[in-house]
């Protein structure tokens, strides 16, 4: 369903990703792994159209996406939920939660939507301010958000980021739980016991490029995940 073919990134000189491929099936968990710095965040952002990609395509169903400034691609049904959640602080969670509705099919129905999402995280008060949440709720109204798009593919950005493991659980249940609802996820992350545990497939991003691919359970027994990510 997203098809990433031989994609690079520059940062002016610095070349940041070297001819990367990536497919996300429908309904299907695929998990991106790599060390600070290695290109992860470039990627979500590639694909969600914030940077220009300087060589490859990205498709969606066979049709090109990159080029389309980022509000086409919400649009086109990706949603990105940034590293940290990127709430505006000042807002309330349902005024967040109203942004993340800005494509005409899910503006029209936002109201019914926040009362859905909602549902996934009952403990969230529609009122508070983005400001006085904890981290863990941050986190969580970032993926509503996220989810308010009516998104087909979610890109999330280290998710687990800074979280208690309670709240890290809670978070990847409810990961876990969108192919159920029709959507597929990529999820960046450097925890990789966290990735596996909950993606079908997985890619290991070095300095740039791909070194590695396979599913879950292949890809927890290779030395190199072992060594480098797992310190065994
Ligand atoms: N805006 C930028 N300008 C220049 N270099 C950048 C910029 N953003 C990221 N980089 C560089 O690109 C590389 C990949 O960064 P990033 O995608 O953020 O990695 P990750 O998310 O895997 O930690 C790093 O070397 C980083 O310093
Ligand atoms: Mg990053």
């Amino acid at each position: 369903m997203l098809k990433i073919d031989n994609v690079s990134v520059f940062y002016g000189k610095i070349r940041a990703l070297w001819d990367v491929c990536l497919r996300i099936g429908e309904n299907e968990i695929v998990a991106l792994i790599g060390a600070n710095g290695a290109g992860k965040t470039t990627l979500l952002k590639a694909i969600s159209g914030v940077i220009r990609v300087s060589s490859g395509s990205i498709e969606l169903d066979g049709k090109r996406i990159d080029g389309y400034p980022p509000h086409k691609i919400v649009e086109m049904g990706i949603a990105h939920i940034p590293e940290g959640g990127r709430l505006f602080a000042e807002m309330s969670v349902k005024e967040n939660l109203e942004l993340g509705a800005f494509p005409i099919r899910a503006w029209k129905k936002k109201n019914h939507e926040i009362r859905n999402v909602l549902r996934i995280f009952p403990h969230l008060r529609e009122t508070q301010l983005a400001k006085t949440l904890s981290g863990g709720e941050r986190q969580m109204v970032a993926i509503a958000r996220g989810l308010m798009s009516k998104p087909r593919i979610c890109l999330f950005d280290e998710p687990s980021y800074g979280l208690a493991p309670v709240v890290v659980s809670e978070v990847m249940r409810v990961i876990r739980s969108l192919p159920n609802e029709g959507i597929s996820v990529l999820l960046v992350e450097q925890n990789v016991h966290i990735a596996l545990q909950v993606a079908d497939r997985g890619y290991v991003l070095e300095n740039g490029r791909i070194v590695l691919e396979g599913n879950s359970t292949e890809l927890l027994q290779t030395e190199l995940i072992k060594k480098a990510y797992l310190g065994m």
